[in-house]
């Protein structure tokens, strides 16, 4: 029997509609649109208002359109696993909550929390699965609701973060199409530079840590950019190598969108033109879990049956990797919700 790879064969996506442009944030922070551009390179991003509303809404609607448009009863589901720093409780799993709102019973499922690498991650983990013949429907959703843990008067981490959710359902592929390799990496001495203080176990929320601020993102954005810069490139680099793939012979570069200059950092060190590279950072920021399934999902169109794909992200911990992936098939599935 020929070898199983896990191939993508459907993505979908949701954004919240609320858009948080720069000239908005520059009445709350002392900042502005030339700043932002400059530095970072995010124009807007989306927020989830509305009480009550919480990462697996935006998780079970992106799943949801998945469903749809792969034409996939919630019953055939093997697997969700789901990418996620701001899960809607510190238990249960998020995943089982966006599992439960579309009502798929039964199938396994959890969460994975790496940073940025989150989808990334899952993604390896949930081809393992795959590629082993015991699971033959595995849904990967990267859901993130950033402004949850968003301190709105920091200006050097506000403009960064946005709210989105994508899901990607993955299938057996036996004519080599699919997950073909990875390099996934962590070095937990990072975690100083990018944390949330308070709210688990070693400090539990009390009025003092809430007065304190600590249940924001902490990030010293510095030696953040300096690893990020550097680490993506390395693996982006080592998977064209590994596999003799050329700016030629690379179909599209899917970068985690932090910054536009980390993007455009690893695609100068992969030798790689602009126009190679999924770029959307300006209308999203930095939505986490979501950010490389939201590209995708753009992107999907003009994706072609056989495409050379390297996927990288950076992100806490710190964890980061590259995934090379062959699309698995021509154009856009029909999105059967809009
Ligand atoms: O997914 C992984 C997560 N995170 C990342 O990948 C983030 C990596 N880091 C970065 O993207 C960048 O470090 C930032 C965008 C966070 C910051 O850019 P920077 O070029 O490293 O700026 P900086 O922190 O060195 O600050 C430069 C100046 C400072 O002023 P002084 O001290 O030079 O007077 C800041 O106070 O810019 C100031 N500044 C701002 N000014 C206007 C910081 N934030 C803002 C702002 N508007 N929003």
């Amino acid at each position: 029997m020929s070898e199983i790879k896990a191939a993508i064969t459907g993505v979908a996506g949701y954004v919240p509609d609320y858009v948080l442009t720069n000239e908005e944030l520059s009445t709350m922070i002392d900042t502005t649109d030339e700043w932002i551009m400059t530095r970072i390179g995010i124009k807007e991003r989306r927020i989830l208002k509305g009480e009550g509303k919480a990462t697996s809404d935006m998780g079970a609607e992106a799943v949801k359109r998945l469903l749809e448009k792969t034409n996939t009863d919630p019953a055939e589901v093997d697997m969700i696993i789901c990418g996620v720093v701001t899960p809607d409780m510190l238990f249960p799993a998020t995943a089982n909550i966006i599992a439960d709102k579309l009502n798929i019973r039964g199938a396994f499922g959890y969460d994975l929390n790496a940073g940025c690498s989150s989808f990334l991650y899952a993604l390896v983990s949930a081809s393992k699965y795959v590629e082993s013949g015991s699971h033959k429907k595995v849904i990967v959703v990267g859901a993130d609701k950033m402004s949850s843990i968003v301190d709105y008067t920091d200006r050097a981490t506000c403009p960064i973060f946005g709210d989105g959710a994508a899901a990607v359902l993955l299938e057996p592929n036996t004519e080599g199409l699919g997950v073909t390799d990875s390099i996934l990496k962590s070095d937990g001495a990072g975690r100083i530079h990018l944390h949330q203080k308070a709210g688990g176990s070693l400090k539990p929320p009390t009025h003092q840590t809430i007065d304190a601020r600590e249940h924001y993102i902490y990030q010293e954005g510095q030696p953040v950019f300096k690893w990020a810069v550097s680490k993506m490139a390395d693996v982006s680099v080592e998977m064209m190598h590994r596999h003799g793939i050329t700016s030629e012979t690379l179909a599209w570069l899917v970068p985690h969108q932090a910054n536009m200059r980390i993007i455009e950092a690893t695609a100068h060190r992969m030798g790689i033109r602009k126009e190679q590279v999924m770029i959307n950072i300006q209308r999203y920021g930095n939505t986490t879990s979501a950010t490389l399934p939201l590209c995708l999902w753009e992107w999907e169109s003009q994706l072609k049956k056989g495409d050379n794909i390297i996927l990288s992200a950076f992100g806490a911990g710190f964890t980061w990797g590259a995934v090379y992936l062959k699309w698995a098939y021509d154009g856009k599935k029909p999105e059967t919700d809009r």
